[in-house]
C-alpha cells in the first residue's frame, strides 16, 4: 500500500491488485447497475442449486421481494456438502480456541458428521421443516453445528446473543414460539464462567412453548437439569438416533433460513427473517469480492455468531467459499492484551474482521503488545458495526497491518444481510469512509425534499434498489416492515436504513450514525424504547429518555434522563441501582453510563420525547428547530 498525502488516500500495491478476486470496480459497477438481475443471476451460478430459479426476482408483493423464485437450494449444501466431494474435504473448516486454551479443529468431513449428528438429534426431538429453534450459546463450535443442523433439515434458527438477560431471551423465545432451545452449561469470559444454563432455566420458566432444552457441556460446573425437559448433548450424541449421516433438505430459495432479533425504534425487538436463496448468494458474493477470500485462507471474523456479522461472515459465507474459519471463545485481553495477536501468529490468520470498538480497546494497550508478534500472515483487515474514527483506522493499518493490508470498512445492517457500502481491495481508501456502494447498489444521501444533498453535506442515507440479501420481512409483522423501512420514501420505493451520512466530491460515502431511535454501543444495537421501558419497570421511575453521547472507547454510551416518582430523592445509590436494573433486565451491554435525574422532558405537542434536544443540550450544542415543542 502507499499513501498519497495530497489526496489523503491509501493506494493498493501491485501485489494486492494482482491477487485480487475482483481487479476493477468502475466497469463492473456500471455493468451491475445496468444489468442488475443478470449480475445477480451470474453470481448465483457460483452456488449449487438442486433446481435453478424460474425468475431472478419476483416483485409482485413489494416490499417482500422473492429472489430466485422457484429455485431449490439449501445453504448447508453450499457451505458444507459440496466441499465433501473435492480436495476441501480434508482441509480444516473450523479452528477453535477456548479462552482457557482448549483447542479443537474440524475438517469439512468432520464438520459434516457433527452437523449431521446434531440434525438427527433435532429430528428425533420432533423438529420439522419450518420450526424455529432458539440457540443461546457461548462461542463454541457447537454453536455453529447447531445453526447448520437446523438449516440442514429446513428448520429455522433464532440465535440469541449469550450476553442477553433471561427476560430478553424469553421475549425472543416466545415471539418465535420455539419448542426446542439449544444452550451450553456456560462459557469462559475473562477467566470466569458465564452461567448460560441458569439464564435459560429462568427464561424457560417464562416461556410456555418450550418442551426440550439441549445442553452442551463446556465448563462442567454444576447446573440444574429438569427431568423430561433437559438433555445433555453428549448423552444424546451416543444414542443410535445420532447417526452421522443425514440428508440435506431441498429447501425453496424463499424458505426461511433464520430469524434474528434486532432493536428498532419501537419497544419490541423485531425478528428479521432471511431466506436460503438470496442470502446465500449475497453473503457469498460480498465475502468473495470484498474480503477477497480464497479456499486456502484462514479467516477470522471476531464477531459473536449471536449477531448478524457472525451469521453472515463468521459462519455462512466463508464456509460457502470453502475457507478455514477461526473462532475464539473469550475476551480479547485475557490473560494479556496480546491474546489476539498471539493467535493470529499461531494459526497464521490471513484476514481479520472486527469492530472499531475492539480496535480502540486493543489500541489503548500500546503498540508493543502487537509488535512482539509476527503478523505477516495478515493480508486484509475488516471493520464493521459503527463508523471507524481515522485514528483507530490508522493504528489498525500501521500497527496491525504493517502498512500492507487494505482495510475493508463495511457498512451494512441486520436487515441488509451483507455489505452494502464497502471498498474493494483494489480501490483507494480514505480512513473513516466506508467508500462506495457494493455492486448492484445505488446509494444516495438526500435532504428532507428527497433531493441529493451537496457534497460533504449531511443527509439521510437511502438505498434506491433491491438486492438479494435484503431481509424477507419481520416475523409475524408485515406492516412493521413496511412502516419502518419503506414508508418514508414510499413514492420513490427506496429503502430507508435509519442512518445519516455524507458523500464527498469523489463519491466516497461517510456514514455518521443512526438518525433514529437506535443507539450503537460498542457496535451493539440497542433501542432507546427498550432501555426506557427497562427503566420504567423500576418502581422509582415514572418516565425516562435514553440518548447516545460520544464515548472514546465504545463509540457511543447510553445516557438516561429519568423522572422519579413523587417523593423519591435522587442519589448516587439510586443512580447505581437504576444502572444495575437496566443491566439485569436487558443484559450488561445496555447498562447506562450516566443517569440524569430530571423534573421534565422536552416533548412535541403530540407527546413524543425530543431526544435530539436532550442530546444537543447535553453536548452544549444548538438545540435546532423547537417549533414543534410543547410549551
Ligand atoms: C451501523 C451490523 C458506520 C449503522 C452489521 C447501521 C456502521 C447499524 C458500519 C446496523 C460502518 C454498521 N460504518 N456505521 N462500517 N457498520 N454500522 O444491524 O448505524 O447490528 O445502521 O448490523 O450499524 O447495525 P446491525
Amino acid at each position: 500500500m502507499s499513501f498519497d498525502e495530497k489526496k489523503g488516500m491509501y493506494f493498493p500495491s501491485e501485489d494486492i491488485i494482482n491477487q485480487s478476486n475482483v481487479k476493477e470496480y468502475e466497469k463492473l459497477y456500471k455493468y451491475s447497475i445496468e444489468n442488475r438481475e443478470q449480475f445477480w443471476a451470474e453470481q448465483a451460478e457460483h452456488l449449487d442449486w438442486f433446481k435453478k430459479w424460474d425468475k431472478v426476482v419476483d416483485e409482485s408483493d413489494k416490499p417482500f421481494y422473492k429472489w430466485f423464485q422457484g429455485g431449490k437450494i439449501n445453504i448447508v449444501q453450499n457451505a458444507v456438502d459440496r466441499h465433501l466431494t473435492t480436495a476441501n474435504r480434508n482441509k480444516l473448516a473450523i479452528i477453535w480456541e477456548g479462552e482457557n486454551g482448549d483447542i479443537r479443529t474440524y475438517s469439512y468431513h468432520a464438520l459434516n458428521r457433527e452437523i449431521s449428528k446434531f440434525a438427527n438429534i433435532l429430528k428425533s426431538m420432533g423438529v420439522k421443516k419450518g420450526d424455529i429453534v432458539t440457540i443461546y450459546m457461548p462461542q463454541i463450535p457447537e454453536q455453529v453445528f447447531a445453526m447448520l443442523a437446523c438449516a440442514k433439515i429446513g428448520a429455522v434458527h433464532s440465535v440469541v446473543y449469550g450476553g442477553f438477560s433471561h427476560e430478553a431471551l424469553s421475549e425472543r423465545i416466545k415471539d418465535a414460539e420455539s419448542r426446542v432451545v439449544i444452550t451450553a452449561d456456560g462459557g469462559f469470559r475473562r477467566g470466569k464462567i458465564a452461567d448460560l444454563k441458569a439464564i435459560v432455566n429462568q427464561a424457560v420458566e417464562l416461556s410456555p412453548t418450550v418442551e426440550v432444552v439441549i445442553t452442551v457441556k463446556r465448563t462442567g460446573h454444576e447446573v440444574y437439569m429438569e427431568n423430561d425437559r433437559d438433555y445433555w448433548y453428549h448423552d444424546l450424541e451416543n444414542l443410535p438416533i445420532a447417526s452421522p449421516i443425514c440428508e440435506t433438505e431441498e429447501t425453496d430459495a424463499n424458505d426461511m433460513l433464520f430469524l434474528l432479533y434486532t432493536s428498532g425504534s419501537t419497544g419490541k425487538p423485531k425478528g428479521m427473517m432471511h431466506n436460503h436463496g438470496g442470502y446465500s448468494v449475497y453473503t457469498a458474493t460480498t465475502n468473495r469480492m470484498v474480503f477477497d477470500i480464497k479456499p486456502e485462507d484462514r479467516y477470522w471474523c471476531a464477531a459473536d455468531p449471536g449477531w448478524i456479522t457472525g451469521h453472515s461472515y463468521l459462519v455462512y459465507s466463508p464456509l460457502i467459499n470453502g475457507a478455514t474459519i477461526f473462532m475464539y471463545e473469550g475476551a480479547p485481553n485475557h490473560p494479556y492484551p496480546n491474546r489476539w495477536w498471539r493467535m493470529i501468529e499461531k494459526y497464521g490468520i490471513n484476514i481479520l474482521y472486527t469492530s472499531p470498538t475492539a480496535i480502540r480497546g486493543l489500541m489503548r494497550y500500546g503498540d508493543s503488545w502487537v509488535k512482539r508478534h509476527d503478523l505477516s500472515s495478515l493480508r486484509l483487515l475488516g471493520s464493521v458495526g459503527e463508523p471507524i474514527n481515522p485514528e483507530a483506522w490508522k493504528w489498525y493499518y500501521k500497527v496491525v497491518g504493517n502498512e500492507k493490508c487494505p482495510i475493508m470498512d463495511t457498512w451494512w445492517q441486520t436487515e441488509t444481510g451483507g455489505f452494502m457500502i464497502c471498498p474493494l481491495p483494489v480501490i483507494p481508501l480514505k480512513p473513516g469512509s466506508a467508500s462506495k456502494p457494493f455492486f448492484g447498489n445505488e446509494i444516495a444521501v438526500v435532504d428532507d425534499n428527497h433531493n441529493d444533498v451537496k457534497p460533504n453535506e449531511e443527509g439521510t442515507l437511502v438505498i434506491k434498489n433491491i438486492w438479494p440479501g435484503l431481509s424477507a420481512g419481520i416475523y409475524k409483522d408485515r406492516q412493521k416492515f413496511i412502516d419502518t423501512y419503506w414508508k418514508k420514501f414510499e413514492k420513490e420505493g427506496w429503502y430507508h436504513p435509519g442512518d445519516s451520512a455524507k458523500i464527498d466530491e469523489d463519491g466516497y460515502i461517510w456514514v455518521i450514525g443512526r438518525s433514529d431511535d437506535v443507539i450503537k454501543v460498542s457496535g451493539y444495537r440497542l433501542g432507546t424504547a427498550e432501555i426506557e421501558s427497562a427503566l420504567v419497570s423500576h418502581p422509582m421511575v415514572v418516565e425516562a429518555a435514553a440518548i447516545p453521547l460520544p464515548h472514546k472507547l465504545k463509540g457511543n454510551a447510553i445516557h438516561v434522563f429519568a423522572i422519579l416518582k413523587e417523593g423519591a430523592t435522587p442519589s448516587r445509590e439510586l443512580e447505581n441501582e437504576l444502572k444495575d436494573h437496566v443491566a439485569k433486565v436487558m443484559g450488561p451491554i445496555a447498562k447506562p453510563e450516566e443517569i440524569i435525574f430530571s423534573d421534565s422532558l422536552p416533548k412535541t405537542r403530540s407527546g413524543k420525547i425530543m431526544r435530539r434536544v436532550l442530546k444537543a443540550r447535553a453536548q452544549g450544542l444548538d438545540e435546532g428547530d423547537l417549533s414543534t415543542m410543547e410549551e
